[in-house]
């Protein structure tokens, strides 16, 4: 009864927070074990914290005794408080966490290292000071394609990634799915994430790796079996060749200046390496580390002023362009769905 009058009030500060990316939010079955024990220790907590309020509360009102009536601390008088509240249910408490909390860690068999060696993780995500890169690793080798920042992933499946980076230690986290996983450079870690149904869940970077760790977001788009076998199939394809007159001017800006140094455009002769894969960036919803939206005004902004929406990113300030070479960038850019 106790937990149920205290999850009302609760529910209700929650309440405006629905879309929020939060660990309370949970959308797939891992998230929701480990919110159970979040619930647990909120609720401990706010118990705790009342208890005290009410004894602090106590002891300034309460009538103060003269000092004949009071024994000193040594002699015996309050002992049982120290022993009872300083130790007994402190120690009671945090040994209740620690074994529930090793026990969820246990139930994700993923952290098994004997079931490592069995894995086939059907994702590679690698981080980069400050994007994630996406590789797809299906067995058939035509099958693979690799894209950035945005995982789809089929829902109601469970699906597994492995976890590496490419500088500095990243930390995998998509609160409404699953826990925290540390990227490390040259150990690999695993998560199994599923989402309980369709929707777009937002992450973020969990590990401070530099300066725009801030702008280091993810997000993962969990699809009916249907849309996600399509966008599959769509990522698959070679890029888009151009239509339009200026598009087409815009991918010659593009194969044959700077940015084909850093980024892949698959089925044109661009193949950097260092940067996101671009050959579908039309159908991603944000630029610049989920950043920015991905739109005109800011893909033109990203061209000329990345270091003044992102300092210290890798992409420079392209401003060598006129403004119709930008207006054929982009439109270059905008149409490789
Ligand atoms: Cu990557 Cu913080």
């Amino acid at each position: 009864m106790r937990r149920i009058a205290l999850l009302g009030p609760a529910l209700w500060l929650l309440a405006g927070c629905e879309d929020a990316q939060s660990t309370f939010n949970t959308q797939g079955p891992a998230a929701q074990r480990i919110a159970h024990l979040s619930w647990l220790m909120t609720i401990l907590f706010i118990i705790i914290t009342l208890v005290m309020w009410i004894l602090i509360a106590w002891a300034a009102v309460r009538r103060r005794g003269t000092l004949e009536e009071h024994e000193p601390v040594d002699v015996g008088g309050g002992q049982g408080w120290i022993t009872i509240g300083g130790l007994l249910i402190p120690l009671t408490v945090l040994c209740i966490l620690f074994v529930l909390g090793l026990r969820l860690l246990a139930s994700f068999p993923i952290h098994d290292p004997m079931n490592q060696r069995a894995l086939k993780p059907d994702i590679l995500v690698i981080g980069h000071q400050w994007w994630w890169e996406v590789r797809y690793l299906d067995g058939d080798p035509d099958m693979r394609f690799t894209t950035a920042n945005e995982i789809h992933i089929p829902a109601n499946q469970p699906v597994t990634l492995e976890l590496l980076s490419a500088d500095v230690i990243h930390a995998f986290w998509v609160p409404a799915l699953h826990g925290k996983v540390d990227m490390i450079p040259g150990h690999v870690n695993y998560i199994r994430i599923e989402a309980s149904h369709p929707g777009t869940y937002t992450g973020e970077c969990g590990e401070y790796c530099g300066e725009q760790h801030a702008h280091m977001r993810l997000l993962v788009v969990a699809q009916s079996a249907d849309d996600y076998r399509a966008w599959t199939q769509q990522q698959l394809k070679p890029a888009a060749e151009p239509t339009s007159p200026e598009a087409l001017a815009g991918e010659q800006i593009f194969v044959g200046g700077s940015c084909s140094m850093c980024h892949t455009v698959r089925g044109t002769t661009a193949g950097g390496h260092v940067a996101p894969d671009l050959t579908h960036i039309a159908s991603r919803q944000m630029i610049a580390g989920n950043s920015y939206p991905n739109s005109t005004a800011y893909l033109e902004a990203w061209i000329t002023h990345a270091q003044s929406l992102k300092p210290g990113a890798l992409m420079p300030d392209l401003t060598q362009y006129s403004g119709v070479q930008l207006q054929e960038l982009t439109a270059y850019l905008q149409q490789l769905k």
